[in-house]
């Protein structure tokens, strides 16, 4: 059996192209099973799963538990909100104390960049990053990709477009590095208070006008504007930044061709996406959110079958 070249996700970086050929081509198998009566098999019986949430989350929470039951993996929930955590507990005792119980895989959702990295070396488990502040999120660019991939087949010489808050956004790193792996071409579209210092080092354009970037692309990846990690005004407004950088019918029927739009949710509506525009046939956000399942399902169980080796 073909297997990953590691042995937990942490960020697509660490990743070969191999490996998402693999997650992808396993992905198609268990989006077969999700879309039959019944949805379920019986591959991990023997595995319990705690997905550790520190920060919020509605999507990725509620993907990775339909995946790991669509597994048949026994489930365990944490969310920081309700736990001894806000006593002072320090990460490695909670983490500690859930392995305590028996635990083979965490999946993970975390504020500060590394804390993936850090319970990797620390602990003796899987660990997958669900996210880790304004670092990777790695679960969201496969899916990412593996929407792209189901509407354009191969992504080599593709031409994607990441418009919005690049500065604090995880799923625009681990975005770039998925894409560029597949061979595709990648730009950034955004004000420049919102561009990092150095990001053409990753072979990536930047392009700060909003239709011009639209016209060089087959596909645009809407960001959130991420106000919650924002202590600073990074544009004048919200009016003006949705003016510039917003996608409405407008803006796409002055473009004249049909480009795939892409978010990775919560959706600010009014604000990077008109409403039209993400309820139009060409978004294809809940593709995205039904891709999630089967990839999660793809990595959870690849991570796991090195598990029983
Ligand atoms: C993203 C995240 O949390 O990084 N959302 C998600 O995982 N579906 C993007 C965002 O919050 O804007």
């Amino acid at each position: 059996m073909k297997e990953l070249s590691v042995s937990h996700l942490l960020g697509i970086k660490y990743l070969q192209p191999d490996d998402l050929h693999l997650i992808f081509e396993t992905a198609d198998q268990f989006k077969e099973v999700i879309n039959r009566p019944i949805k379920k098999v019986p591959s991990l019986r023997d595995i319990t799963i705690a997905n550790l949430f520190f920060e919020n989350s509605t999507r990725t929470k509620l993907s990775f538990e339909l995946a790991e039951k669509r597994l048949s993996a026994d489930v365990i929930n944490f969310s920081a909100g309700q736990s001894s955590v806000k006593k002072g507990e320090s990460l490695i005792d909670t983490v500690n104390n859930i392995l305590a119980m028996k635990v083979d895989m965490i999946v993970m959702r975390h504020p500060n960049p590394g804390a993936a990295h850090f319970l990797a070396k620390h602990i003796d488990a899987k660990i997958i990053n669900a996210g880790d502040g304004t670092h990777e999120h790695p679960s969201q660019a496969l899916l990412d990709a593996y929407s792209l991939r189901e509407k354009f087949g191969d992504l080599a010489g593709r031409r994607i477009v990441i418009v919005g808050d690049i500065l604090h956004s995880r799923v625009a790193l681990s975005n770039i590095f998925a894409l560029q792996m597949l061979g595709a071409e990648v730009r950034l579209c955004a004000p420049l208070s919102l561009i990092p210092k150095h990001i053409e080092s990753l072979g990536v354009g930047v392009e700060t006008d909003l239709r011009r970037a639209l016209r060089w692309c087959d596909a645009a990846n809407m960001l959130r504007v991420q106000n919650e990690r924002m202590q600073l005004s990074y544009f004048p407004s919200t009016r003006e930044y949705a003016m510039q950088y917003g996608l409405n019918a407008k803006v796409l029927e002055e473009l004249g061709k049909e480009i795939v739009i892409l978010h990775p949710g919560p959706i600010n509506r009014g604000v990077e996406l008109s409403s039209e525009v993400a309820d139009s046939p060409q978004a294809i956000i809940l593709d995205q959110v039904e891709n999630g399942v089967a990839i999660r399902m793809a990595i959870i169980y690849l991570l796991a079958s090195k598990l029983q080796a």
